[in-house]
């Protein structure tokens, strides 16, 4: 008898945006009207084109493949120099960072998901994670037996839940107790939030007095406007003796499709064995990576390294440009409505309070039968997003234009 790891039965049904889709199918095989008129702002999905640049590349890339002189087989597996030595020169130039603290991957829902590899499980570590939060995180610590069972607000025994509302500008406050890996997402997904230097400090200082780990997922980098806002974790002094940065090229580069992304880990970051001696978390990341993973592909790391040409870095400023003119769009149409509104400022997602009455999935389902549009129920990211819904801006113009329209007739 082949026993299945019973955790995974510790989870709730469906990941959210499986279940949207499912939600969606049902209603449109149904309406067949309202599946013409739909328009999608749930998953952060890009819907422009790759940026030229990269296409460039990865067809030259796919050339050279293509001769048996400039062939390439298997690859290093933490990624190849060219793109590595980009990352390092173009994100981490003046920070505590070198190429080779970079390992490429194909993203970073698989890199936050594989990381927990590395650590000890079954609740040995004790794992803080914000509320409302990117789902994968809590997921991932449930199928490695570091939680309970969850309740009915989809909250797991053992997990240190950082609550993020309003009222601290969905930055969580520093828990009262001892933690031992804490995740972290700014930009955030999904209020939209962006962290300060001085709230990015605080964590950092807690993080190396109580000798625990920050998981910093920057995937939504790109989309900072303010120069104040720290762009990476290593910005802030002592980051790099206890934090991990997840970073993906699927937002910015338009690779949600493509798939290519990066942990950036310095060798100075260290966890402790069973006997309390310090160990590399780099060298167990890049042991791990060996062994399971052949690299991201050679055409798409080729592609991932145009993005930082010239030619590159001016249609990623396009790509980055348009999606926030769109956030900007969907903010203004939701404040004109009387909605609260956050986010949309440094990062692609708007984070809007429910009509008043409504919960965030008769939220959801008022705007697909209704308003044919297709956004996120906040109670779907965490208990503390129940009475929020959020708007992908991640759209054509036409489309947000028409969602705009349709949110001021069907929530006037
Ligand atoms: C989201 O909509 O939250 C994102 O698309 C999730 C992801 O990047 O995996």
């Amino acid at each position: 008898m082949a026993r299945i790891n019973d955790n995974f039965l510790k989870l709730k049904a469906g990941y959210l945006f499986p279940e949207i889709g499912r939600r969606v199918g049902a209603y449109t095989d149904a309406n067949p009207d309202g599946a013409a008129k739909l328009i999608k702002c749930g998953i952060g999905d890009v819907t422009e084109a790759l940026p030229e640049a990269v296409r460039d590349a990865m067809n030259k890339a796919v050339d050279e493949l293509g001769n048996r002189d400039t062939f390439r087989g298997y690859g290093p597996e933490q990624g190849y120099d060219f793109l590595r030595n980009a990352v390092a020169d173009n994100y981490y130039s003046d920070l505590p960072v070198t190429a080779d603290d970079i390992f490429i991957s194909d993203g970073s829902k698989c890199d936050t998901g594989n990381v927990l590899d590395i650590f000890a499980a079954n609740g040995s570590n004790k794992i803080a994670v914000t509320d409302p939060v990117y789902p994968v995180y809590v997921d991932t610590n449930v199928m490695i037996g570091n939680t309970g069972e969850g309740d009915e607000d989809g909250r797991y025994e053992g997990l240190v839940y950082l609550s993020c509302t309003a009222e601290n500008n969905f930055v969580p406050a520093i828990p009262e107790e001892k933690v031992d890996i804490i995740y972290l997402c700014y930009p955030n997904n999904p209020t939209g939030a962006s962290a300060t230097r001085e709230q990015l400090t605080a964590w950092v200082e807690y993080a190396n007095a109580n000798d625990a780990i920050i998981l910093y997922d920057a995937a939504y980098e790109a989309f900072i406007q303010d120069p104040e806002v720290p762009r990476s974790i290593y910005e802030i002094e002592g980051a790099e003796k206890c934090a991990l940065e997840f970073r993906s090229f699927s937002k910015n580069g338009g690779f949600t499709g493509v798939r290519c992304g990066f942990i950036a880990i310095p060798e100075t970051v260290t966890g402790a064995d069973a006997d309390g001696n310090r160990v590399s978390i780099k060298s167990l990341w890049s042991r791990r990576t060996s062994t399971k993973f052949n690299g991201a592909s050679y055409p798409v790391q080729r592609g991932a390294e145009a993005i930082f040409s010239d030619a590159g870095k001016a249609q990623v400023a396009a790509l980055v440009e348009h999606y926030m003119s769109n956030a900007a769009l969907l903010s203004e149409a939701c404040k004109e409505i009387g909605l609260s509104v956050f986010g949309g400022e440094n990062a692609p997602y708007v984070w809007v309070a429910c009509p008043a009455g409504l919960t965030s999935w008769d939220m959801f389902d008022k705007m697909l039968t209704e308003a044919n549009v297709v956004i996120t129920p906040g109670s779907g990211f965490g208990a503390a997003g129940e009475g929020y819904f959020r708007i992908s801006a991640f759209n054509s113009r036409e489309n947000v234009i028409e969602v705009c329209k349709r949110l001021k007739t069907y929530l006037k």
